[in-house]
């Protein structure tokens, strides 16, 4: 989500948007829940290929014997179950490579390949007496061992001693094997920096989903995050902005005074270490280098990447407008923030940078960004006129394709597969680029039916940087996109050539994340929604059945300490005007099975308040709309306080 500024200008001046977005809400509400009943016992995310639940319980015992090949790879899926079976329960859990007759749960890497489970399923056996998972692969070990920790109480999340508890899990058979292969979170570091533990943090929850790519957003207008040797510019000068909080894209410009000491990079050591760690949890990680666009922080590094003269005062972003979205797509650059697609040193920079991203990342494709690229100021540029008259180009895209053709060579030169987000395909590239659609899937659609591998990643179901809710309680992003809607996320929808499909990846940029806890908080529960629909068999995805499990997820990741949006129960407020133009207020739920409490009078409504029933037409006089849900007698949703006049103006007495 780059396209800041288009929500900024139309957010703050204009009230259209706004109620543009309450349709567009409305409109995502297909879905809804039965009313959630019982907790369901089982509620596995991603839902697996099949499960049958059998009579009993396992009940894990004070002292546990993991038995599991002595394979390195292992080590973590190993240290994982003795962590989790651990901490909360007080149980001794030790590890043999032999085999033990008295073994209590057992990882087994199948001698003769289960082709149905490939390198990532695996088979679960939950009997009273032992478990046992059995896989290919390491991986499909570690997606056995998280589900199996799903099947005992929430506690077992618990980062400390838990009592009370009983330590058991239902006998079930498993076998399960995910949809498709890249299962992918884009985690934006450039906007705002998290620190490599915090990155850690990330890969932890993921992988809980069986998620298995994580994708870095490594530079952009705001930052540049990766340490390359031989251009220390870029982490000296290029990492560092001024620190602002509040709504990100219109800051006040800073001063030349203020200090440039907020944010950061990861040095070489970092991001190996950041590697192996992704690694050993079955994660990839692929690196993006966000180019010719987004690239003020290198060019407030090295100035003679810019075309344009006076790149030299051009200092790192922080958050102040530089580009104006007002005409839509390429937006207006009010500073040049590209890199000059004629200038032989862009090349050589490129090459100096890619060469190290090589070879600090194994995964085999490198993502190069050519999103939203302005080209107002190659308009204005001789370097670029000599090389379209050079070169036979005819156009910007044309410009822009020759950009493109030349880094993916440099790609390539490196053992390297050449990836961008969808706008490299108006560059026409040789089929060899891998595409990754953003803008909706009919560019992944496109790109498939040209033979591009693709990574569907639209903004239609899978941007979990827009709001969740409505604008009056979430931070103000200039789209929502709300639970239900992820959760219809098609990673091989109609009309996409399956064979090109390598598969699906949500995405979470940061400009208004400003800290770990909100950047988990956009990502669940909907990255719990797409993991189910890039894991799961299409056929067995179910909004009710998820939507249940998720409460039940809601429950653990308190106990993980790991924060979620719980926006799913605030309520949806439609507005209308009668025949006599009177607003009339229409308030909904995501999921069914809530009741809404209101005021108009300021107080704080609660279940002893009016229930909404039927559309409200608001006293003359009131100022304000308070709503909370209850599920029964428990509060679930938060209360929201909506201004009458906010109401009026979605409403247009037209
Ligand atoms: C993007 O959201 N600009 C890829």
């Amino acid at each position: 989500m780059k396209r800041f500024f288009l929500f900024l200008s139309c957010f703050l001046i204009s009230n259209y948007i706004i109620a543009q977005n309450v349709q567009s809400e409305s409109a995502g509400m297909t879905a809804t829940a039965d009313p959630v009943g019982k907790a369901p016992e089982i509620a596995i995310i991603p839902e697996p290929v099949s499960i049958t639940k059998n009579e009993g319980y396992f009940v894990l015992p004070a002292n546990v014997v993991i038995q599991s090949p002595a394979a390195a790879e292992l080590k973590q899926v190993v240290a994982f179950l003795q962590e989790r079976l651990s901490v909360p329960t007080g149980s001794f859990i030790s590890n043999v490579n032999t085999h033990t007759p008295t073994a209590n749960i057992k990882l087994i890497l199948n001698d003769k390949a289960n082709h149905q489970l490939g390198s990532e399923g695996y088979q679960l056996s939950i009997t009273p007496n032992f478990i046992t998972i059995k896989a290919n692969k390491a991986a499909g070990l570690f997606y056995g061992a998280q589900s199996l920790i799903q099947l005992f109480p929430k506690e077992i999340e618990s980062k400390e001693a838990s009592t009370g508890t009983d330590w058991k899990a239902p006998c079930v058979e498993v076998t399960d094997y995910p949809r498709v292969g890249w299962r992918g979170l884009m985690f934006d570091v450039a906007r705002h920096f998290f620190t490599k533990a915090e990155v850690k943090q990330y890969i932890d929850a993921m992988v809980r989903y069986k998620y298995n790519l994580l994708h870095l957003h490594l530079t952009d207008d705001e930052g540049w995050r990766i340490e390359i040797k031989g251009l220390p510019k870029l982490t000296e000068v290029g990492a560092w902005n001024v620190k602002k909080i509040g709504e990100f894209g219109n800051f006040i410009p800073p001063t030349a005074d203020e200090p440039r000491n907020y944010g950061g990079f990861y040095t070489q050591e970092d991001i190996k270490e950041l590697v192996q760690y992704a690694k050993e949890r079955f994660v990839n990680i692929l690196p993006e280098v966000d180019v010719p666009g987004h690239s003020l922080a290198a060019i407030a590094s090295y100035p003679e990447l810019s075309c344009t003269a006076g790149a030299e005062t051009y200092r790192v972003r922080s958050g102040e407008r530089i580009m104006d979205w007002s005409r839509g797509a390429p937006p207006i650059a009010l500073l040049d923030n590209t890199l000059c697609p004629a200038n032989e040193k862009v090349y050589a920079f490129l090459d100096t940078v890619i060469t190290q991203i090589a070879q600090l990342f194994p995964f085999d494709y490198i993502h190069m960004g050519g999103d939203e690229a302005p080209i107002n100021f190659w308009e204005k540029s001789d370097a670029i006129k000599a090389l379209m008259q050079k070169e036979g180009l005819k156009n910007m895209h044309q410009v822009q394709g020759y950009f493109e053709k030349r880094v993916q060579k440099i790609v390539e030169s490196k053992g390297k597969k050449f990836m961008g987000w969808d706008e490299i395909l108006e560059g026409e590239m040789s089929p060899s680029a891998a595409v990754m659609s953003w803008r909706g899937t009919k560019y992944g659609i496109e790109a498939s039916k040209k033979k591009h591998e693709v990574v569907m990643s639209p903004t239609t179901y899978a941007y979990l940087d827009y709001m969740q809710a409505d604008a009056i309680t979430e931070p103000k992003v200039y789209a929502s996109l709300r639970l239900s809607k992820s959760y219809e996320f098609d990673p091989v929808p109609v009309g996409v050539d399956p064979k090109y499909i390598k598969g699906g990846q949500a995405n979470l940029w940061t400009e208004q994340v400003y800290n770990i806890r909100q950047a988990e908080y956009m990502t669940w529960p909907r990255g719990m929604a797409i993991a189910e629909s890039v894991w799961s068999p299409a056929e067995k995805k179910n909004w009710n059945n998820f939507f249940g499990k998720a409460e039940q997820h809601f429950k653990r990741l308190d106990i993980a300490e790991t924060k979620y949006a719980p926006s799913v129960y605030d309520p949806i407020f439609t507005v209308s005007r009668s025949a006599d133009k009177q607003l009339m207020i229409d308030l909904s739920t995501e999921v069914s099975g809530l009741d809404i409490y209101y005021s108009f009078d300021n107080s704080f409504p609660d279940r002893f308040y009016p229930k909404y029933t039927e559309p409200l037409m608001a006293p003359k006089d009131a100022t304000t709309l308070k709503v909370i849900t209850y599920k029964g007698k428990e509060a679930v949703g938060r209360m929201m306080s909506m201004p009458v006049d906010e109401l009026s103006k979605r409403a247009p007495r037209r």
